[in-house]
């Protein structure tokens, strides 16, 4: 294995890892560094999960060409579009820009006005997603979430990455990687969310705010804005409510769309009541 003119190492890092192998592991890939052996590797663990002496020869910009692989699993092609299991927009796959209701007839104008430029403006950032939008309202019910899953649906119809997550989910997920036995490290999942090409926080404010919480959110919050990166929030929390150090950067104009939906919870098409006319008596 040492001298072999070619040699391919399939699925580095899953093997456990005794002293001895590590030894003899390094032993090949120290020998074969040396003598420059033209050599193939391929693993799914992060780069710094490998042991330190092997990972510093695999960085050696000299010598090595590292190409990370983004497609998704391809045994799983077709079976359904590639979602993360973190992602929810499988329950929300109803909810398109066909199937949004301007309720005319049924809003007076400045409520329809309203409705008909939140659709507009979740469109817009459907077919350039860039920086962020954020729905938020006063009551419930009235469509944040059906605009941010119409976007997220748009786009990942288009064959693009989408993460949609709850943010109260994404915070367990977070925790439940602190167990040791959940195999994934915590910053691993948590660099999938903060990278996400496009991500969808669904329901920002209702999760239960533990300092820890309040951090990481934090955290991925000043990551996105900084890197200018795709983002849909929904909320239904005040924005003077909201964490200070996340609502700043919900209301800078120049990196994100803060957009108040005025409209009151969506009845299904049902007319309300009117108010019986003074006219008749
Ligand atoms: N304009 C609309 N056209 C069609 N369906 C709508 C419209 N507005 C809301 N709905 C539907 O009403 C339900 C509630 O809407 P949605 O979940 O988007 O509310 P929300 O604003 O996110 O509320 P909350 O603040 O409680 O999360 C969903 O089933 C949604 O598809
Ligand atoms: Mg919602």
């Amino acid at each position: 294995m040492r001298n072999a003119p070619l040699l391919v190492l399939d699925d580095l890092g899953t093997e456990s890892a005794t002293p001895w192998a590590q030894e003899k592991l390094y032993q090949i890939f120290n020998y074969r560094y040396n003598a420059r052996l033209a050599t193939i590797i391929t693993t799914n663990q992060e780069l710094e999960s490998i042991e330190i002496r092997i990972q510093s020869r695999m960085v050696d910009p000299s010598l090595v060409q590292i190409i990370h692989i983004a497609a998704p699993d391809f045994r799983r092609a077709g079976v359904d579009q590639e979602q993360s299991d973190l992602s929810s927009l499988n329950l929300h796959r109803d909810k398109t820009f066909e199937t949004f209701d301007l309720r005319q007839g049924e809003l007076p104008r400045a409520q329809a006005d309203n409705l008909r430029r939140a659709l507009e403006t979740a469109q817009e950032f459907a077919q350039h997603p860039q920086d962020w939008l954020v729905f938020n309202s006063m009551g419930y019910g009235n469509g944040k979430t059906h605009l941010a899953a119409a976007i997220a649906n748009y786009v990942s119809n288009q064959g693009e990455p989408v993460l949609f997550i709850m943010v109260p989910d994404l915070l367990d997920h977070l925790r439940a990687t602190f167990n040791p036995n959940s195999g994934l490290r915590l910053d691993k999942r948590f660099d999938e969310v903060k990278t996400a090409p496009l991500l969808v926080l669904d329901d920002l404010g209702t999760e239960s705010a533990t300092a820890w919480a309040r951090e990481k959110l934090y955290q991925l919050f000043n990551y996105r804005y900084n890197a200018h990166l795709p983002t849909v929030i929904t909320t239904a929390t005040p924005i003077d409510e909201i964490d200070p150090r996340l609502a700043t950067r919900m209301l800078d104009g120049s990196r994100c769309t803060f957009f108040l939906l005025e409209v009151p919870s969506y009845r299904g098409g049902i007319k309300p009541k009117r108010r019986r006319s003074n006219r008749s008596g």
